[in-house]
């Protein structure tokens, strides 16, 4: 019987998943296109359609359409299957590789889920609250929103035995605390008197929550997030992700808000190209990370839109984001709100074509940042100072050095000064400005040996002929040694399969027959070099140590090679 894995593959041609993600161009019997997991101009990712698998020279990234997804989305494995087993129409029902501990945390945030589902229905006060706030019915069932109440007991009571209640622990639905007085551990529930809103991975599975407090009370914050766990990490996951990405990629753009409220609103409102920051963090160290909140969104959009409170927590927050936005090579622009308003008041007073005014509206975030240093700065020299303090370790941060001209230039108009100053200023405070992108090219396949790429041909297009030819590499003996083959790292295999199938590929029969025998004439002249020029070191050490006998044998096998060759090369 086939694998779940064999029969979505069926299903999902390899071509057909990747040029969802990015933009495939034929090559020849394969595909190319720019790599998603770096930075390049020009395209070394290729995809071989018949053997279902993609290799990048660049990068080395390699594997089918489950590591893609999996790469790509920052999903794990069963994260990838998941989403691929929906688009195949394949149900995954009953299919489990193993029983780990990550699949119970996963089904403790699924039952905790659906448990605060209900209790949302059950409870009239929130379900108003969420209604007059403008929450239609089908946004509260599609964002899974649900009830906490004020219990101390709600996920605790509900757990089977001990294996479940170590399991909500671990999802962090609970806590423990020990009791100063008695010195006796508690356990109860996290979430209480809140609305909650589950936050997913990039499969739609529950991974964590945030629970606003309902009702108002200053009983704890406002907000109250999920800790980290095992299946949630804060700066690989954005609110909404799950839904927003097809739409991210079909706009080529997507929306930044911080709340949830904001998100909800914005999906509502119809842009459901909008994620959220809350309850997840987007911190200087995801602009490196391939996995990153950010590096995830910059592979299916490079445009940003920036649309934060307009608070002082708001603004940095905003800072944040697009410092790691602008270090992964993205377009940021900011939304301006009218002030004290964030996008879900906005959105809810003024309806969803004015949010899409104010996004038409939005500057690039550099120019935006200039027109409020200028608007902040009472002198020329203010201005001067407050563009190197304020501005610079934005541009800095800016990946092109092309678009960092534009900026610097716009400066330099500005302050009346020559650009040159400015790009010596900026220069000397940041010395590690980023350089242009490095150009990768494919045809620097000649670091792969002959024998390499005659073990891919034979497996690529193997077959009786060719194997009669390889046999060749037998016949060769020189002082009783014969050629042995050297062992091939699977990853060198794998560069040389996609290689051979692109120079090879559309060859007939007949002359990959040819291929095949120049590769082993060439296996075996490097053979006969490299004998020949270990031989000549041992006969130089005969030598000196006046060992004549050895002497004489050596200058036989060198004999024997030097004739080797030279009848090879007469053959030739
Ligand atoms: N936030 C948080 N912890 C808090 C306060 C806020 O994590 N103690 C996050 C929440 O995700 C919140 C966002 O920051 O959505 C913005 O906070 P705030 O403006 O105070 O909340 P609102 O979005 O206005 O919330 P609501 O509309 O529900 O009143
Ligand atoms: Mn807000």
């Amino acid at each position: 019987m086939k694998t779940v894995f064999e029969t979505i593959k069926d299903r999902l041609p390899i071509t057909e998943v990747l040029s969802s993600y990015i933009t495939l161009v034929p090559n020849g019997p394969q595909y190319k296109a720019k790599c998603p997991f770096h930075n390049e101009r020009t395209p070394s990712f290729y995809i071989s359609p018949e053997r279902n698998l993609y290799y990048c020279f660049g990068c080395g990234a390699k594997g089918d359409i489950f590591t893609f997804v999996e790469q790509f989305e920052g999903l794990d494995k069963k994260g990838a299957l998941k989403v691929l087993a929906e688009r195949a129409g394949v149900t995954l029902t009953g299919y489990s590789s193993n029983n780990s501990d990550d699949d119970g945390i996963y089904q403790a945030l699924e039952k905790a889920t659906l448990i605060y589902q209900n209790l949302l229905k059950d409870n009239k006060e929130a379900l108003n609250y969420l209604e007059k706030r403008g929450l239609s019915k089908e946004t509260i069932s599609d964002f899974r929103i649900g009830y906490a109440p004020n219990e101390w007991r709600t996920i605790e009571n509900v757990c089977k035995d001990t294996k479940e209640k170590a399991l909500a622990l671990k999802a962090g639905l609970t806590k423990s605390v020990e009791d100063p007085s008695s010195k006796q551990t508690k356990v109860y529930d996290r979430f209480r008197s809140r609305i909650m809103f589950p936050i997913c991975d990039s499969s739609s599975r529950v991974i964590a929550f945030s629970g606003r407090i309902f009702p108002q009370s200053d009983d704890g914050p406002k907000y109250l997030n999920s800790p980290e766990t095992e299946v949630f990490q804060k700066s690989k996951t954005l609110f909404g992700f799950d839904k927003a990405k097809i739409h991210i990629k079909k706009h080529n753009f997507v929306i930044l808000v911080e709340g949830q409220m904001d998100l909800v609103f914005s999906h509502q409102a119809g842009f459901k190209n909008t994620v959220a920051t809350s309850g997840t963090a987007v911190s200087a160290e995801s602009a490196k990370d391939p996995f990153s909140n950010l590096s995830i969104v910059s592979r299916l959009t490079s445009n940003i839109f920036l649309a934060f409170d307009g608070d002082e927590a708001g603004q940095k927050a905003m800072d944040r984001a697009a410092l790691v936005a602008l270090s992964l090579g993205m377009n940021p622009k900011v939304v301006v709100l009218p002030s004290g308003l964030d996008p879900a008041d906005y959105i809810l007073a003024n309806g969803p074509e004015a949010w899409k005014e104010r996004l038409k509206e939005a500057k690039h975030f550099i120019d935006h940042h200039l027109d409020i240093i200028k608007a902040q700065s009472s002198s020329p020299h203010a201005f001067v100072k407050n563009i190197k303090q304020k501005l610079f370790p934005f541009l800095a941060k800016v990946l092109s050095p092309m678009e960092r001209n534009i900026y610097i230039n716009k400066i330099a108009k500005e302050i009346e000064m020559p650009a040159e100053t400015i790009d010596q200023e900026l220069k000397q405070s940041f010395v590690d400005l980023p350089k242009d992108d490095m150009v990768i090219s494919v045809n620097k396949n000649k670091d792969l040996s002959a024998y390499e790429r005659l073990i891919a041909l034979r497996q690529r297009f193997g077959g009786e002929s060719i194997e009669k030819i390889s046999e060749e590499l037998n016949t060769v003996s020189i002082g009783g040694l014969v050629f042995s083959a050297p062992a091939v790292d699977e990853d060198r295999l794998s560069k040389a399969l996609i290689v051979v199938e692109q120079e090879y590929g559309n060859l007939k029969k007949e002359d990959q027959e040819k291929v095949a025998k120049e590769l082993v004439e060439s296996v075996l002249q490097e053979f006969l070099s490299s004998m020949r020029v270990s031989y000549m070191k041992e006969l130089k050490q005969a030598e000196v140590g006046g060992n004549e006998e050895e002497v004489s044998r050596i200058t036989t096998i060198l004999n024997e090679i030097i004739k080797s060759r030279h009848e090879r090369n007469n053959s030739a």
